[in-house]
């Protein structure tokens, strides 16, 4: 099952469709039992598809520590609030298959909603505590609905290890306490942020945002490495840094802050001051489109 580098004529187009992309349930499990009686290690990507940078770096390393790599794609309906934007989030699945196989991905799961939560579904995975504060108090709802997916996604591939961003903070904790909490067998491998030139974090998101918008988009970035800036020069009182963080952010008047949190890295609790590893999360509205960035600031 191991992918060799190929370019990206059409005629690899189509191949790629062909043997990569895996529509249903049982076509995964066909293609993974194989795996399974060769004893193959398996690596999992969940994603909501509308692939970039911040996506393939993950299925790189994937594809550096695993036998077989499944990149999932799919835009899961019960992670979305009904003002959301589930209907119109960007999805080009033959692009996506294409940058997937030639990041290292060996199948990409992509199953129709219908099939992945059918009449009746009722079981749900709350990751209580962890979910609650940050995106989980503007999003109620919202990490319920991606821990059941990715709880549904570790049942279907069983893999040996998954990897998430650190882009998405909390989620990556949520995530982390669930497999822990539920013994799930899975290694979660943590992963870097992906950015552009200018320091906006990379996100399927990012297309929604007009010029203006995107140019003020910056203001995340350079707010949190305002916040670096300020431990390094020897501030450690949290209230300090959260202010000079908010001034950063007043320079991007078409932005709308959701919060500014110093919390503790694991228990994701607030802190008073710098003494270990704190986390500093983000969120900020333009217009509809909501942004989020963090950083880990250590003494
Ligand atoms: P999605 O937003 O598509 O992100 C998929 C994975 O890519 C997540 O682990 C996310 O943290 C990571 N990622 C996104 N932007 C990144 C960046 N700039 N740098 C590094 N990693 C980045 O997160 C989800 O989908 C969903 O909630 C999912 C886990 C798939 C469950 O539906």
């Amino acid at each position: 099952m191991r992918t060799d580098q190929k370019g990206t004529s059409r005629v690899h187009r189509h191949t790629y469709l062909d043997t990569h992309q895996v529509l249903d349930i049982p076509s995964l499990q066909a293609a993974l039992a194989e795996a399974r009686r060769a004893a193959w290690s398996v690596g999992l990507v969940p994603t909501m598809g509308a692939l970039h940078e911040g996506h393939l770096s993950l299925v790189r390393r994937a594809r550096e520590e695993n036998d077989v790599v499944v990149v999932s794609v799919f835009v899961n309906p019960t992670q979305f609030g009904p003002q959301e934007d589930y209907s119109r989030y960007p999805r080009d699945l033959a692009r996506d298959t294409v940058l997937a196989v030639e990041a290292g991905a060996d199948l990409i799961f992509a199953p129709a909603a219908e099939e992945m939560y059918l009449p009746g579904h009722s079981t749900w995975v709350d990751v209580e505590g962890l979910s609650e504060g940050l995106c989980g108090a503007s999003r109620p709802g919202h990490f319920r609905g991606v821990c059941t997916v990715v709880a549904k996604l570790f049942s279907l591939c069983r893999p040996d290890r998954a990897y998430f961003g650190r882009k998405d903070a909390q989620q990556l904790a949520v995530i982390t306490r669930m497999a822990r909490d539920l013994n799930l067998g899975v290694e979660i491998v943590p992963c870097a942020i992906v950015r552009e030139a200018d320091g906006l974090a990379l996100s399927s998101r990012n297309v929604y945002l007009t010029p203006e918008q995107r140019q003020q988009a910056v203001a995340l970035s350079r707010a949190l490495q305002a916040a670096e800036a300020l431990v390094a020069g020897g501030e450690r009182r949290t209230e300090a840094i959260e202010a000079a963080v908010r001034q950063v952010l007043a320079e991007a008047p078409l932005g709308e802050v959701d919060y500014v949190a110093l919390v503790d890295a694991e228990g994701l609790t607030p802190v008073e001051s710098v003494e270990s590893a704190v986390l500093l999360a983000l969120a900020v509205r333009f217009g509809r489109t909501r942004l989020i960035d963090n950083t880990v600031l250590r003494v």
